[in-house]
């Protein structure tokens, strides 16, 4: 059995031909364009080609973008304050702090001082709460984009067996609120779980997301399961590898995503749907 490969970048482009649409018919109605501010400190290559992409899925569906590229050594009070200014700005609907954040920074603070309705990555106490409570408003990115991947390849995940590999607050903690919300059964494998491969094993739906080439081998997944590969690892030779052993895994597994091309362009679509939502929030309230 080879499985199918579940195309990411077809599925993203889709969401913002729809969110495209959307700000059209804003246009049309004689609306102003949602506004996301993204902000980055310091130079971590990664981050920045991350940001790029941010930006140009904004100009690509028709959003004001306004870019904050500061200094590494940026004092904390200092990026409070632009927050600050963009929370009251009536232009702006999503903030956007790009992580990881230099260690002198709290992230906490940082993403608590974002106005919970101009918080477009959903990592706000606030957001996090009203996933957890069944209630989303303003939803994580990649785990929304993961939830729509699932929806794409059809499979029902009510009653069945998820098992995400990895608890970071970007994508495996609020995963599992999403799988939860849509019915599944969640196991989460962390840093001291004894017996992942066995888990993993149990799994219909294995979903990757630690950051470790490889971490992920092949022969634990289960015939005819559902693979989700979160990880964006560098290699020495420049290519992008995720955290599965892809190309075993793919023997094994019913539906698969490939790095790249699976996940990652699904977080930038679903930013541009969150930042839509929030427009639509901000001029509600
Ligand atoms: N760093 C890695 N993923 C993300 C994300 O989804 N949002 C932000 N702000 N930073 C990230």
């Amino acid at each position: 059995m080879s499985a199918q490969i579940i195309d990411g970048k077809k599925i993203a482009a889709e969401v913002r031909v729809e969110v495209k649409k959307q700000v059209t018919q804003r246009i049309a109605a004689g609306k102003r364009s949602p506004g996301l501010a993204v902000i980055l400190i310091g130079d971590n290559p990664a981050s920045q080609v991350y940001v790029n992409n941010k930006q140009k899925a904004c100009d690509e569906v028709g959003f004001l973008s306004r870019s904050y590229h500061l200094p590494a050594n940026t004092e904390q009070s200092a990026l409070l304050e632009t927050i600050k200014q963009l929370n009251e700005d009536n232009n702006i609907d999503g903030i956007l702090v790009q992580l990881p954040l230099p260690e002198h920074i709290d992230a906490s603070a940082v993403i608590e001082h974002i106005h919970p309705n101009k918080d477009v990555d959903g990592f706000h106490p606030t957001n996090i709460g009203k996933l957890m409570l069944r209630n989303p408003v303003l939803r994580p990115c990649t785990p929304y984009g993961i939830m729509h991947l699932l929806d794409v390849t059809g499979e029902t995940y009510k009653g069945r067996h998820a098992v995400i590999v990895g608890a970071s607050n970007i994508v495996g903690r609020p995963m599992v609120m999403e799988l939860l919300l849509a019915g599944a059964t969640v196991t989460v494998c962390h840093r001291f779980t004894r017996n992942t491969p066995e888990l993993v094993a149990k799994a219909d739906i294995v979903i990757a997301a630690v950051g470790k080439v490889n971490l992920v081998k092949g022969d634990w997944i289960k015939d005819g399961a559902t693979v989700i590969d979160v990880g964006i690892n560098r290699l020495d030779n420049g290519k992008l590898a995720g955290d599965v052993e892809f190309d075993i895994a793919k023997q094994k597994a019913t539906w698969i995503s490939p790095v790249p091309g699976g996940v990652g362009p699904m977080t930038v679509a679903m930013l541009m749907k969150n930042t839509l939502a929030a427009c639509n929030l901000n001029e509600a309230s």
